[in-house]
């Protein structure tokens, strides 16, 4: 049987969204995880209050991939959840493929909710003889038969230009904001470590009622960046860095060396939505007097981390999402800003 929302709780239980057995438009909701985030999906889903439809998720000897839904979707309402964080092309070709079986298992509406969407930083090319890989990430997505992509903070508003298919770009910001928010120094300054963060730090900047500072970055390689200056006051400051990602913690660092050199209390604060963390990126953010790093499960983050995170869930606003999505309610304040 199909994991309907509502079945069983027709008076939903606290902290669970209404969800009727049956949509206003007539359809069975059914949640179904790919392997990128299953903590994530099973928050979503105990807020729904459905569970995560069954699915096999298998290599063949030869590499290829191997899926199954094990549910009735005919004329279901489907949402399903993975972000393409690394390792980003198997996370990216699995979420095909379900999208694929879905469709032809009958799936009335197809949703994607891609809390991280991988690919993003290549939305335009930098030099000659480079592919637009966003552009090929979204169109891969949209061939595969999804109907609508939910994605959280992309790394640029512009990439919905990409998408053929509706793309509803959700913000964690207004959650990593209160959750900074209550230890928040008086003398804090917000960050924006290169160009690009400028208008996330300008965001922040009005919520919390802050100045704002800018690093001006170059990126040297995909692991290597410098900062070649700062713009703003930060002499006797408590930084706060913003940013959309943290990949390598490269950015990261060599914004706070420029703080600190600066004059910065050497207080730091460092918020993100997407924490990859890949390559060198713990050794390089536990090297750093950081003393709150506050991130999404936007991926999945191991549990064994050697590195202090707080980590802002995003079960909440996702799942809200989808009750709205299924009951064709406005998505209002859970949108991003342009
Ligand atoms: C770049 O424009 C992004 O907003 C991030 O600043 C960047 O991707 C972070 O990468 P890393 O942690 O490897 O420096």
């Amino acid at each position: 049987m199909p994991p309907q929302l509502g079945k069983g709780c027709r008076t939903p239980r606290r902290g669970r969204l209404a969800i009727p057995l049956q949509g206003l438009i007539g359809m069975s909701v059914t949640l179904i995880s790919g392997s990128a985030n299953p903590a994530l999906a099973e928050s979503v889903a105990a807020r729904l209050g459905v569970k995560a439809a069954g699915r096999v998720l298998e290599r063949f000897p030869d590499g290829e991939l191997h899926v199954q839904v094990q549910e009735d979707l005919r004329g279901h309402d489907v949402y399903l959840l993975q972000p393409t964080g690394p390792p980003v092309d198997a996370h990216l070709l699995e979420l095909l493929l379900l999208a694929d079986a879905c469709r032809r298992a009958g799936a009335a509406r197809l949703t994607a909710v891609v809390p991280y969407f991988g690919y993003a930083r290549q939305d335009r090319r930098a030099r000659g003889g480079e592919p637009v890989g966003g552009r090929v990430a979204a169109d891969l997505i949209a061939a595969s038969g999804l109907h609508r992509v939910v994605a959280v903070d992309l790394h640029t508003a512009a990439l919905e230009g990409f998408f053929a298919v509706p793309l509803e770009h959700l913000s964690a910001v207004p959650l990593l904001v209160e959750a900074v928010r209550p230890a928040l120094p008086e003398r804090a300054v917000i960050v924006a470590p290169d160009l690009g963060a400028v208008k996330l730090a300008e965001r922040y900047a009005r919520a919390l009622d802050r100045p704002v500072a800018t690093v001006h970055k170059v990126r040297l390689s995909g692991e290597e960046v410098r900062a070649r200056g700062l713009v703003g006051e930060v002499r006797g400051r408590a930084p706060l860095v913003v940013d959309d990602m943290i990949s390598t913690g490269g950015t990261i660092t060599a914004a706070i060396t420029t703080l600190l050199a600066a004059g910065c209390v050497p207080e730091v604060t460092v918020v993100a939505s997407h924490a990859l963390l890949v390559g060198p990126a713990v050794e390089r953010l536990g090297a750093q007097p950081i003393r709150r790093l506050i991130v999404t499960d936007s991926v999945a983050i191991p549990r064994d981390l050697p590195l202090r995170l707080e980590v802002a869930g995003l079960g909440p606003l996702l799942a809200e999402a989808i009750d709205a999505l299924h009951h064709e309610r406005p998505l209002g304040r859970l949108l991003a800003e342009g």
